[in-house]
């Protein structure tokens, strides 16, 4: 369990450490005036019970009456209902700020704990995305940091709540040592137990509630998403259940978990009043006077009522500790590993230059395995794509087409051999390679934004030029389209492209390659899925480009290619060059 916080601690930086020690000194602070709220009933009680204490000496009661220069017996109560009042009132102000602090740094925190996975995540190469579930990492990053903060919370608790525990155990030990011995010894008894049976079961619960949390994600995702497939198979139900199954799994570890949390208080309180009780029959038994108990019996009631929740919260504390166990671990590995292997180039510092390329792109003894996978895409591949020549990749579905121009596009790392730009791997400089290329996949993501926001895609909105994009958009022949728009760029298109045609979707895909005037275009089956005379008006566009452009294009029809100044076919893990058959 500690091994968990001293993670988390880890994690946090020099200012974050030191603003959680003044938090916990604040905690303790607040909980010092909590006990002296507590404790000062007693004082009240026992003056009205035994108004004789006043001219005892050593009473604190005594001594403070006399300093006060003894005003009258009812004056003095008054006094003492002020001072009460005065104290309730500053040790709740002060929570209230407490309490403020805590959010504060609490909800701040996370947030930019948040971000900092989010970004790693980011700057993971691309097949760590292949490999994960985005509503896996969409789960850590906002549930899992969440939990992280919570077992920080806790591991607070744990320290203040024992503080308080321990605090009130010795001012009831200094007023009766059996009653507190007893009662204590039983609640620890009760908290080691519990701790001893829930712990490791905690521990597994929350590992199954994160993965019901990550699948009814994607259920809810996957339901939502396929919408007009499912709607016209009448999958419906399906979906449905798929969900159902995943979120009852999801409730019942909730429910478990929050009841394994919740539950320490009853017990508690059931467990120290009937201790608590119990003695007090037993000494009465043992002959000892009633009276005796009275102001006793009070200060033990309040001290009772604040110590059995603070025993509750301790080991509701615990419990979510060990909940909480494996997303800290989580969070923890995936920072740790970002903060490690830190790129030279982070995300804010990305360079704007271009390689300048003079020869063109060459493949060496290129050969390609996915991770985690025995199956070679290709070997050995040795080609040319000389400068602003127009190349092609033909061949079968499935015979790695798509995954050669990852490797090309650099995302995809070789297993062996390299990939060339003038000689240089183009390892060297990545984003200056990435700067002068222009990708159209077969699917283009479109975000649920404006023409103008999906065409300049994350570039800031006050360095967009509007005449740049109206001019990609002739060249996609979208112009016109656009034009008549009664909102014109800033139409939003609908999530993934709803509100527009499969055509001008693939044109807006289009239009975005352009904007930024790339050296290197690269089509993936970019007009695949357009009808045949779409597809061809939109060639009409990518030709005329040729010559002034080093293209590089994967289509299936060889009609588009037909304008390709070398044809390479893909096939049987090789890639040799070959001509359209007339
Ligand atoms: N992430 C992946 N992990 C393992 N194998 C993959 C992955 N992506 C694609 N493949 C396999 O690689 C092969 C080539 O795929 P791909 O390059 O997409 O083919 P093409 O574009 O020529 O149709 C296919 O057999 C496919 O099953
Ligand atoms: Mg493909």
């Amino acid at each position: 369990m500690l091994r968990n916080i001293g993670k988390i601690w880890e994690l946090l930086n020099k200012k974050q450490k030191w603003v959680l020690v003044l938090l916990l000194i604040m905690t303790l602070i607040g909980t010092g005036l909590e006990l002296l709220a507590v404790s000062s009933i007693n004082p009240f009680v026992e003056t009205i019970n035994n108004p004789n204490v006043l001219n005892d000496k050593e009473a604190l009661t005594g001594k403070v009456y006399r300093l006060l220069g003894e005003p009258g017996y009812t004056e003095y109560l008054i006094i003492m209902l002020a001072g009460l009042i005065t104290i309730y009132i500053i040790k709740n102000a002060y929570l209230l700020v407490l309490y403020n602090v805590q959010y504060r740094f609490s909800f701040e925190n996370q947030r930019l704990m948040e971000r900092e996975l989010l970004k790693s995540y980011l700057e993971r190469e691309y097949t760590f995305h292949l490999k994960h579930n985005s509503a896996e990492l969409q789960r850590n990053v906002l549930q899992d940091v969440m939990g992280m903060y919570h077992t920080l919370s806790s591991g607070m608790t744990l320290l203040t709540e024992g503080g308080v525990c321990l605090a009130l155990f010795i001012y009831l030990l200094y007023l009766d040592k059996t009653i507190t011995i007893g009662v204590v010894a039983f609640l620890v008894l009760i908290f080691g137990l519990y701790t001893a049976v829930f712990g490791k079961r905690n521990n597994r619960i929350g590992m199954e509630s994160r993965k019901a949390t990550a699948m009814r994600v994607q259920w809810v995702q996957q339901s939502l998403g396929g919408i007009k497939e499912i709607k016209i198979l009448g999958r419906e139900g399906f979906f449905l259940s798929s969900y159902d199954r995943n979120s009852a799994a999801y409730a019942k570890r909730q429910r478990q978990y929050q009841m394994t949390v919740t539950a320490p208080r009853p017990i508690m309180e059931a467990a120290g009043i009937s201790a608590l009780l119990g003695i007090i029959a037993f000494k009465l038994l043992r002959g000892v006077n009633a009276s005796y108990f009275m102001p006793t019996l009070t200060t033990f009631a309040v001290a009772a009522f604040r110590v059995l929740p603070s025993f509750g919260r301790l080991s509701g504390a615990y419990g979510a500790i060990a909940f909480q166990k494996s997303a800290v671990e989580e969070v923890y590995s995936g920072i740790t590993k970002a903060r490690n292997e830190k790129k030279e180039a982070g995300i804010q510092s990305k360079t704007k230059e271009r390689i300048d390329m003079q020869e063109g792109i060459a493949c060496e003894g290129v050969t390609f395995k996915y991770p985690e996978s025995d199956k070679t895409i290709f070997k050995d591949v040795n080609i040319k794509i000389p400068k602003n020549k127009s190349v092609a990749f033909i061949g079968p579905s499935g015979a790695g087409k798509t995954t050669l121009v990852d490797v090309i596009l650099g995302i995809l790392s070789p297993v062996e051999g390299k990939v060339l730009v003038d000689g240089k791997s183009i390892d060297q400089n990545i984003d200056a390679w990435h700067n002068m290329i222009g990708y159209i996949p077969q699917t283009i993501y479109l975000m649920d934004d404006t023409i103008r926001k999906n065409i300049a895609f994350g570039i800031d909105d006050n360095i967009v030029d509007d005449n740049r994009i109206w001019e990609v958009l002739k060249e996609v022949q979208l112009y016109d389209f656009v034009k008549e728009l009664p909102e014109g760029l800033d139409t939003y298109i609908g999530e993934g492209g709803a509100r527009i045609s499969g055509g001008q979707r693939q044109r807006i895909g289009i239009a975005r390659a352009l904007y930024t005037n790339p050296e290197v275009l690269v089509l993936d089956e970019a007009t695949s899925a357009l009808d045949s005379e779409t597809e061809a008006a939109i060639m009409d566009a990518i030709n005329s480009l040729m010559g002034s452009r080093t293209m590089i294009i994967i289509a299936h029809r060889l009609t588009t290619v037909e304008k390709c100044d070398i044809i390479y076919q893909v096939k049987n893990k090789k890639v040799t060059e070959t001509t359209l058959p007339k």
